[in-house]
């Protein structure tokens, strides 16, 4: 296993690329199963999740290639084995998302049930309604998820997705993608807006199907006979680039991000700016420049366009320096906390009351051996320890390769100091 070694403090100055979209990705990979051919998706990053997700595709039948240009080409001609196994679900909790495609075009599918993770319970249950709305029957084998799609093929219809904390993105997602083949009109009431909801909308349409409302909380869908195999670019990625803001803000640096549609990220910009970091639009993307001290905030996160919880643990890491106290709340995933303690150790000082978290500004962060509990936890640890006194040393960095490629190689061209070593087992 992985470690880094991270020297600080550091000041970022210089220019960062971000890379294609891990969370649109996934589910553009899945929809290649809804037409039989080759698929060529480009700017799919490396990353492990990426990895897993086509190996799961592989056990279903299809075949994946990276070109030398880096496009992933899917090949899903044949799908002979429509079953998510336990052993890469419990690995990977988004492939759930397969179920939607494969019952779609195989008219029956079984998908292990994802368990609980370091974010929270994480139930499914909005997609599995979702589908028997569509005329699925569903049940569970063996701690499997089975489901069957009726004689006649699922069927459109109008459906409610909220649920007790908002959309779901990844049920959106597998509803989505069965409707485009069901007959008839399907609406989804309450569909998660993430902009890689809409990347996914996007290519289902390049591939044939007639989707509306792309980008609303109504998605409208009339189902097509079939899909054809699609060449499609997904999005930057919002979230690294989100990391990359945070970085400059937090050491009191410059950066240019590069390839980054501030669009699909209006609440983050309007908090970096609201707490005093400097966010200009520029020639594909962005400037973000720290000078002055960081102004403390309030954050909720929410589903788009809210506030993405998948920066919450990043900017919990900036306002730890903040010049005063900072709440954040958390409604997305209420238990997403692991970080917490992690950076308490790197004297930080954080207090959780519920799904509430007082941060409490210090002047400085001291550097000290942390452990990496999840991707974005870790991702603020790395934060963290850019701008700490010492040499931070943060375990388990594998989950920060399950969502940033090489993050280490790229934040050093910038002016960190981060080594990673192979911890002596
Ligand atoms: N929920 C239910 N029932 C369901 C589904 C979800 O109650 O059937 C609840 C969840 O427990 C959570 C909320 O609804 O409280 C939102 O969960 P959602 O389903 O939207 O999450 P997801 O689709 O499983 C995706 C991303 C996550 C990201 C969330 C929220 C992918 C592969 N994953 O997960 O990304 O945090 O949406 O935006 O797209 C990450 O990249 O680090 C990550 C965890």
């Amino acid at each position: 296993m992985d470690i880094f070694r991270i020297e600080g403090p550091v000041r970022l100055s210089g220019t960062v690329n971000v890379n294609g979209s891990k969370n649109a990705s996934l589910p553009i990979m899945a929809a290649a199963i809804l037409a039989a051919g080759k698929s060529v998706i480009k700017s799919v990053p490396y990353l492990s999740d990426i990895s897993v997700f086509g190996q799961l595709l592989c056990q279903l039948g299809c075949e994946l290639d990276r070109s030398p240009n880096g496009d992933l080409c899917i090949d899903s001609d044949v799908i002979d084995n429509p079953i998510g196994e336990y052993d890469i679900v419990r690995r990977m909790r988004a492939s759930i998302c397969i179920l939607g495609p494969v019952l779609a075009r195989y008219g029956r599918v079984e998908v292990s049930m994802p368990g609980g993770c370091a974010i929270g319970d994480r139930p499914v249950d909005i997609h599995l309604r979702g589908l028997a709305e569509l005329g699925a029957k569903i049940h569970l084998k063996n701690g499997n998820i089975v489901a069957e799609a009726p004689r006649g093929g699922l069927k459109g219809k109008d459906i409610f997705m909220g649920g007790p904390f908002g959309s779901t993105v990844l049920g959106t997602a597998n509803v989505l993608m069965a409707a485009t083949l069901a007959k008839g009109k399907t609406v989804i009431e309450s569909a998660a807006c993430e902009p890689e909801i809409s990347d996914l909308a996007n290519c289902l349409n390049k591939m044939g199907a007639k989707i509306t409302g792309i980008g609303s909380p109504r998605l409208i869908i009339e189902g097509v006979k079939q899909l054809q195999p699609v060449e499609y670019q997904v999005i930057p990625d919002r979230i690294e680039a989100g990391t990359f803001m945070v970085a400059a803000a937090i050491t009191s640096g410059k950066l240019h991000i590069q390839n980054c549609r501030l669009d699909d990220m209006m609440a983050v910009v309007d908090r970096l700016r609201n707490i005093g970091v400097t966010v200009e639009a520029a020639e594909g993307g962005c400037v973000v420049t720290r000078k002055g001290s960081i102004k403390p905030a309030d954050i909720t996160t929410q589903p788009h366009p809210g506030f993405p919880t998948d920066l919450q643990a990043q900017f919990m890491a900036l306002l730890s320096l903040a010049k005063g106290n900072s709440i954040v709340i958390e409604k997305v995933f209420p238990d997403r906390f692991m970080h917490i303690a992690e950076l308490n150790r790197m004297a930080a000082n954080l207090r959780k009351e519920g799904p509430t978290v007082i941060v409490a500004g210090v002047k400085k962060l001291i550097a000290a051996p942390v452990m990496a509990s999840d991707l974005r936890a870790s991702a603020a640890l790395v934060l963290a320890g850019m701008v700490a006194q010492g040499t931070t040393v943060v375990n388990r960095v594998y989950h920060i390769d399950r969502g940033y490629e090489r993050i280490e190689e790229r934040l050093n061209l910038v002016g960190a100091k981060i080594s990673r070593v192979a911890e002596a087992s």
